[in-house]
């Protein structure tokens, strides 16, 4: 039950009907009693600035922003949290009292507790990192990566010139290479990230050789539907710690559920399963 003094929060993208962050937030919600709601806020591209800021005058306490106002929304907050700014994305945007809107990115947060949680023995600083694909989501991860201390990021995308671009603007030991080189540079890695859309339902699978990796590397595949892709599937069989990627989506909302609502919430399994049904429903 919401109450008058409920406070506001909800997910502005388009379309927006798909988004699991109602059925995720609400559950927190009533998980701590809160008085508070989490709504979808379906806008169109060019109604984006209007819609965005109206928000502090309708008194919401923020905002995720999704497809396709990720990077737009960068000019019409007030302030930029250094890793957002650093990504070169805002999926996270918390209203202060007086109106100022910060934008934040959480999605490397999201990335690295997810990893943290699934695997506690996990340590970023064991060696080699590769992460294939170099989209909004890899350029995420790999500062996420760069901030936990990894010495040394192999960057695999099909386009280099794209993988080029994204080490380039993020300080760090990363080295880009293309599709044919993945086997080689899975030599000694301690972490392989699928960053790209291959693997997910209704796209080609990712297809790689994993012979030249160490039993010992974790392998996490952001994709989650379907939620054991091909990947983790062939990783499992030869002995790899394996991370899904619901996780991710899951731990990057904890981080403005906390903004908005005061309360850092935990990733237990009933939400998996509730967000898994949502999923299917
Ligand atoms: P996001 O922002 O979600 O990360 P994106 O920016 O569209 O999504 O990035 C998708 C990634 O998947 C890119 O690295 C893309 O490679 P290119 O930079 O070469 O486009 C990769 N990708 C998508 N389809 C692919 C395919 N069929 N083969 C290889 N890589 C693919």
């Amino acid at each position: 039950m919401i109450s008058g003094k409920a406070k506001l929060a909800g997910v502005m993208g388009w379309p927006v009907q798909h988004s699991q962050s109602p059925r995720l937030h609400g559950y927190w919600l009533e998980h701590h009693g809160i008085d508070g709601i989490y709504v979808p806020l379906p806008v169109k591209p060019n109604d984006f600035e209007m819609a965005f800021r109206a928000l502090p005058k309708l008194g919401f306490s923020g905002v995720n922003i999704t497809v396709p106002h990720k990077e737009q929304v960068f000019n019409f907050v007030d302030e930029l949290d250094p890793v957002a700014r650093q990504i070169g994305a805002v999926n996270t945007v918390q209203i202060a009292q007086d109106g100022c809107m910060t934008g934040y990115n959480t999605d490397g947060y999201g990335f690295m507790e997810n990893i943290r949680q699934e695997i506690p023995t996990f340590n970023a600083k064991n060696g080699p990192a590769v992460v294939l694909g170099a989209g909004g989501a890899a350029r995420a991860i790999v500062c996420a990566l760069v901030e936990a201390g990894v010495t040394e990021i192999r960057l695999v995308n099909r386009t280099t010139t794209k993988a080029e671009e994204l080490a380039d603007s993020i300080p760090g030991e990363i080295s880009v290479y293309g599709n044919s080189d993945v086997r080689s540079v899975l030599t000694d890695a301690n972490l392989l990230v699928n960053t790209t859309s291959l693997g997910m339902d209704g796209k080609p699978p990712l297809l790689i050789d994993l012979s030249n990796l160490p039993v010992n590397a974790v392998v996490n595949d952001i994709v989650y539907a379907p939620m054991e892709t091909k990947l983790l599937a062939a990783a499992k069989t030869r002995g790899n710690l394996v991370v899904g990627g619901l996780g991710m989506l899951l731990h990057q909302a904890r981080a403005g559920f906390q903004k908005w609502f005061g309360v850092l919430p935990d990733v237990t399994d009933d939400l998996r399963d509730h967000v898994i049904n949502g999923m299917s429903g």
